[in-house]
């Protein structure tokens, strides 16, 4: 039996979109771009293979399990030949799904209904009909355009590998589309149904609706963190991120800020991402006596590459010793500036423990903080 090959082009520039960094490899909730097609057909399982047609700039470290990466061309005909030639094992016969990385948004009943076309017709495409009015302008003004009928045409478009290479090949005329391209070799094609969430990154603007649409269901998450240090000699102590004059310091490999600790753990734990010590083991010196911001902004970007953005936070600190509300309000600033929060979003509170076990003895510092995390 012939197998199925998705291909995914990603040689473009992405110009119309702007920016730095072309329209593929921007993150969209955590994730690059074209990772979400590679998923989407990765986890579709009449798929065999995946190609994945690049321009120069693959971000470092970007490998793909079981995806082949080919250079693509000057052209996104070009690189989607390139991508056809590329597959392994190929035969006339072979079921290609032609996608743009551009469309992140791919479900698998897509993929299904395209497999399922592709059964009785040449080849086939996403499509959904036109809702807006439709109004062509020229020299003598507006002209109502009949909308029965009109479709936006989308991808991944589907074809049997020999008919799609002989019509890319053959052609020196530049097509709308792939679909076009065989249309003129006289195939039949079909539509299938389309979906807004797959619509197109094209524009700036477009990055944002595309984001609304894939926005991840899952709910908010909750993490929670402990952390206790020890008193020594020294004149004062750190608490997310304040230096509070005392008559002892707070021990530890870093600066010790027992806080900001804690709400580092909460922050890894609401997304389950492992804590503290995982990410800067107090063996490595290069934690020497580091300033925790280091630890908390951390925490912060690997909960945002997961997906989730630090929406809120309450940090106790349990000591009988110095005196934490003078400093409360400052604290809490601190907390804020760092993770760019607004200030009602971090609450700082103290208490102690009515002299009652290593707190209360004076021995040393806890703290407990809880983070609030929200799909980004
Ligand atoms: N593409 C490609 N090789 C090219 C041109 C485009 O692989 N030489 C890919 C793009 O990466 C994109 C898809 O084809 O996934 C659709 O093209 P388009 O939306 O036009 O993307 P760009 O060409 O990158 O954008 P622009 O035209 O704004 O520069
Ligand atoms: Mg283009």
């Amino acid at each position: 039996m012939s197998k199925t090959v998705a291909i995914i082009v990603a040689a473009g520039r992405g110009e119309r979109a702007g920016g730095n960094t072309a329209k593929q490899w921007r993150k969209l909730h955590g994730k690059y771009v074209v990772d979400w097609s590679i998923e989407a057909f990765r986890s579709h399982p009449a798929i065999n293979s995946i190609v994945l047609v690049t321009g120069e700039e693959v971000p470092p470290g970007f490998a793909p399990e079981s995806v082949k990466i080919v250079r693509g061309g000057p052209t996104r005909s070009a690189s989607v030949l390139n991508g056809l030639n590329a597959i392994d094992d190929a035969d006339e016969n072979t079921k290609v799904l032609i996608h743009d990385a551009a469309r992140p948004g791919l479900a698998a009943d897509t993929i299904d209904g395209l497999l399922d076309a592709l059964e009785t017709a040449d080849a086939c495409a996403p499509g959904l009909p036109v809702q807006d009015a439709l109004k062509r302008q020229d020299d003598a003004g507006f002209s109502d355009v009949e909308r029965a009928g009109l479709y936006r045409v989308q991808t991944p478009q589907a074809f049997r590998l020999g008919m799609i290479r002989t019509a890319l090949e053959d052609s020196g005329a530049s097509f709308v589309d792939d679909l076009a391209a065989v249309e003129a070799h006289g195939a039949k094609v079909a539509l299938t149904p389309g979906s807004v969430r797959l619509s197109k990154i094209t524009y700036p603007e477009d990055f944002d609706m595309v984001a609304r649409l894939l926005a991840p269901s899952g709910t908010v998450r909750v993490g929670k963190g402990f952390d206790v240090h020890a008193f020594e000699p020294g004149d004062h102590v750190t608490l997310c991120g304040v230096a509070i004059p005392h008559t002892a310091k707070l021990k530890g490999h870093s600066d010790a800020d027992a806080g900001w600790h804690a709400l580092t753990d909460a922050i890894l734990g609401a997304a389950a991402l492992g804590d503290i010590g995982d990410h800067f083991p107090p063996s490595d010196p290069e934690w020497k006596d580091a300033d925790s911001a280091l630890f908390l902004k951390a925490a912060q970007r690997l909960a945002a590459e997961a997906g989730y953005a630090v929406t809120s936070c309450d940090i106790t600190i349990i000591c009988e010793a110095p005196k934490v509300k003078p400093h409360r309000q400052a604290m809490r600033a601190r907390t804020a500036e760092l993770l760019g929060l607004p200030l009602d979003a971090v609450s700082v509170k103290a208490t102690t423990t009515e002299q009652l076990g290593f707190t209360g003895r004076g021995e040393g510092i806890a703290a407990e903080a809880v983070a609030v995390l929200t799909p980004s």
